[in-house]
This record gives structure tokens, sequence and C-alpha cells, in this order.
């Protein structure tokens, strides 16, 4: 193991037991949930609940998820945004009380397939603030959502116009709005931004596609048309983009008006609101966001004599992101004769596969014991048959790391889980929800006999 003489962020504390537990969660050195605090024992607590105790009970890999975490992120944006609607985008991490906590909450939710959709009805929440995106939404998934009742549709292709219109009668029409691309480049990764044209989402505006679509809408008794979505790509960190998002829909809502005498209700920005993943990482001020997306959009409005429109923000990472930990098994330590060492956990690509699919950086943190050992470099590797199964590349831990150590990874709440796969049938993993001391399992492990039941042939 290559022995370095700097951390590049505090090695596990080395303090007595008696450390405070209300040290605050930046002395973690990482993109911690605000409750996170250095334990006894080189532990770290979560909800005021250790992470190496909650392995013991729940097993590894495990996702702890920090329920006041979520609910102080979506509250801060109710607040940043109070005249705003604020739906959440299931797609970063759903399970029943996610969806409670965020109902609770005040937000909406956004859901992209009748899974969501199911789910999230089987809840309890609300249809009516629901609303249903999908590049290619099956008629199942539209009668489902007619049958259900949910709020919003979101037409996103050519197709989807008739196809919804059928199943709709014009005494009870479906309110839904037309995802258009404004041509505008944003995002953390070529795969997430979908803000420019030449790709599957929504109708370019250059070139008259959404218009032409727009119209159709319009022409359908049965299609309610409230408004606009768009949404830019994810991971972005700047307000800049959705200003120059708000200018290009603003001047479309002009034409609009312009052309059929209408003007739409709703304007709906998308997610994409950028988090820390690394200590010195920038992240999307909600705040700042707020105040200028809201003010241009008054500004625009008066420029053009459109009354202004009830703004929509789609939030997923921003929400789910920050609040889970995942903590891992360290099951090999291998040292190479190039001087490279491997830390193999018990997890991998099968539960996180962002660092495959984007390169996306994580910190990594040694918990569950004090090391008096020095810093190494070590890439923190999955255990799946891919040589690009690196959860860490080049992380910072203790020289002495060793199998049986538990390894915390934060910033985990946003697709990780949402997007786990069976590869390997190693099983997608448990979660447990942390609050005020006590933890309780929301989503068992995935395990072989679940597999098994699946199979119905030989
Ligand atoms: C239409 C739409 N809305 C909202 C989101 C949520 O994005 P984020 O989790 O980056 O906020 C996405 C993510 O892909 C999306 O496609």
């Amino acid at each position: 193991m290559t022995q370095l003489t700097a951390p590049a962020f505090p090695a596990p504390s080395t303090a007595p037991s008696t450390v405070p537990s209300t040290a605050p969660a930046d002395a973690l050195g990482g993109p911690w949930p605000a409750s996170a605090r250095p334990g006894p024992g080189g532990d770290v607590l979560v909800g005021g609940v250790g992470l190496a105790e909650a392995a013991e009970r729940f097993g590894t890999p495990l996702y702890v998820l920090d329920e006041a975490e979520v609910r102080g992120r979506a509250r801060a944006y109710r607040r940043a945004l109070p005249h705003a609607e604020v739906l959440y985008a299931a797609k970063a991490f759903l399970c029943s009380a996610m969806a409670d906590w965020v109902a609770e909450e005040g937000l909406g939710l956004d859901v992209c397939s009748s899974g969501e959709l199911w789910l999230a009805a089987s809840a309890g929440f609300p249809a009516q603030r629901i609303l249903l995106h999908g590049n290619a939404k099956s008629p199942e998934e539209l009668r489902l959502a007619r049958r259900l009742r949910v709020g919003r549709i979101v037409i996103d292709g050519p197709a989807e116009i008739a196809r919804l219109a059928a199943l709709v009668a014009a005494d009870t029409p479906q309110r839904v709005l037309v995802r258009v691309v404004p041509g505008i480049a944003a995002g953390h990764h070529a795969a997430v931004r979908t803000g420019v044209g030449g790709q599957k989402f929504g109708f370019p505006i250059e070139g008259g596609d959404a218009a032409d679509a727009i119209a159709r809408v319009l022409d359908q008794p049965g299609l309610e048309l409230a408004g606009l979505h768009c949404h830019l790509g994810s991971q972005i960190t700047e307000v800049e983009p959705y200003l120059q998002a708000v200018d290009a829909l603003v001047r479309l809502l002009a034409e609009i008006r312009a052309q059929h005498g209408v003007e739409l209700p709703e304007l709906d920005l998308g997610g994409g609101h950028g988090i820390r993943y690394l200590p010195g990482d920038a992240e999307l001020d909600v705040a700042d966001f707020a105040v200028r997306v809201t003010d241009r959009l008054a500004v625009r409005c008066a420029e053009a004599g459109l009354e202004v429109p009830r703004l929509i923000v789609e939030p997923g990472r921003a929400v789910a992101g920050p609040a889970a930990v995942a903590v891992y098994r360290v099951l090999s330590v291998k040292h190479t004769a190039d001087g490279h060492c491997f830390a193999a956990v018990d997890g991998g690509m099968s539960d996180n596969p962002r660092p495959a699919l984007y390169g996306s950086p994580y910190s990594v943190r040694l918990v569950g014991r004090r090391s008096e050992a020095g810093a190494a470099r070590v890439d923190v590797v999955g255990r799946h048959c891919e040589a690009g199964d690196v959860l860490v590349r080049d992380a910072v831990l203790p020289a002495d790391l060793r199998p049986g150590d538990l390894l915390a990874v934060p910033a985990t709440g946003a697709y990780q889980l949402s997007m786990a796969s069976g590869y390997n049938l190693v099983g997608r993993p448990a979660v447990a929800a942390v609050k005020d001391g006590r933890a309780r399992l929301l989503i068992r492990r995935e395990t072989v006999e679940d597999f098994r039941l699946r199979e119905v042939g030989r």
C-alpha cells in the first residue's frame, strides 16, 4: 500500500470515545447529512444512529437514509419557492416512506413509469399532486394514469398526443404539459444533458416541432394544455442555464398567445439541481435559484405582457442524494506488484452504477474502528465481474485497512438504489431509515429466493 504523508480529508477520529456527539457534520470532511457526527469507537452517527451499529443489525451493504435530511431539504424548497409547486422526482429514489415524507412536507411527485406511479398511489400519495413523465409511455401506463386520475401528464413525443386523446372523454379532460427542448446544454455528463436537440426527449423549439405539437394538443378537446415543461440535465450547479430556459420558454409562451390566443398558466423547469459528492464540490444554491429564476420569470413576462405562470420544479437528487450513506464491508485487501491497493467490498456496481456509467466521484471513510495508521491511496472496488467495477478511485484511507472493516460512502441517496441491478445475482441492498437515534428497516435485502421466485420455467 502506498503510504502518504497528508490525508486529503481528516482520517477517522483518533480522539477518545468521549468525542462530543454535537461536532458538526463538516468535521467528517465530506458531504454528510447535517445530522452526521463522529461517534464513539470511530463510528459515525447519522440521525443519532451509529453506522457500524446499523451495519451489525441489518447487514451490509446497507443504505442508511436520514429522514430528517429528506424532510429538511423538501422544506427548504418550499420555503425558497412558496408560490411554486415543488415535485420530488421519484426516479432519484422512491419507496413508500419517501412518498410519505415528501407528501407530508407539501411536495408533489414526478413519476416516470407505471411502477413508480403504482408505488406512490398504493402508498396513498394524492394522485392530483402526481405528474407522469416518460419518453415512451405505453398505452397501459397512460390508462393507469387516467384510472388513478393523476394531476398532469407531460407529453413527450408525437405519438402520445393521439394515444392520450383517445383515452380521454372531452367532459373529463386531462391536464397536460408539453415537454420542449430549449437548446441549452447543461449537466455533468453527456448522458444526462437533455436540454439540447438531437435526442430522444421532448419537442425542440428550434425548427418548429414544439409549436406543431402545441397546435395539435390545443386541437384535442380532451387535452387541457396547462403549460410547458423542460428539463435541462442533471447535476447542474449554476443558475444561469435555468435563466436561459426561462427566456426561451417565455418567448414560446408569447408565440403561443400570438398564434392561438391562449395564455398557459404553468411553466415547469424540471430538475437537475446539483449536490456535493466531494468535500470541495459546488452545489446549486436553492435560495439563489429561487430568487433569480422567479425574478427573471416576472421580468420576461412583463416584457411580453403575459400573466406570470405558476412555476414548477422537479428536484430529485437535491432532495434524496445527500440523505443516504452506503455502508459496505471490506472483503479483501489486495496489493499489486506495481504498488496499487484494492479494497474489495461486498457491494459495487449493482447497488451503485454511477461511477461505472458516468465516472462519478465519491468520498469514503472508515467507520466502526479507530486507526492510528497513516493514510494510503486505495481503490475501493466492488465484487462484480468487471475491472470497471470501481466505487471510489484513489480514495485516501488508513494504511492498515483490512478485511472486516466497514466503509461508509456519503451522498448516495439518489440514482444508486433506483438504478441498482441484479448483476451477478448479488441482490439489492437493504435500506434503513434513521431518525432521533432509532433505525428501522424500510426495504429488506434482496435474496436468492427473490431471484428464484421469478423463475417460472426451465
Ligand atoms: C424530467 C425530469 N425531471 C426531473 C428530474 C430530476 O433530476 P434531478 O434528480 O437531477 O433533480 C429528471 C432526471 O432525470 C428528469 O428527467
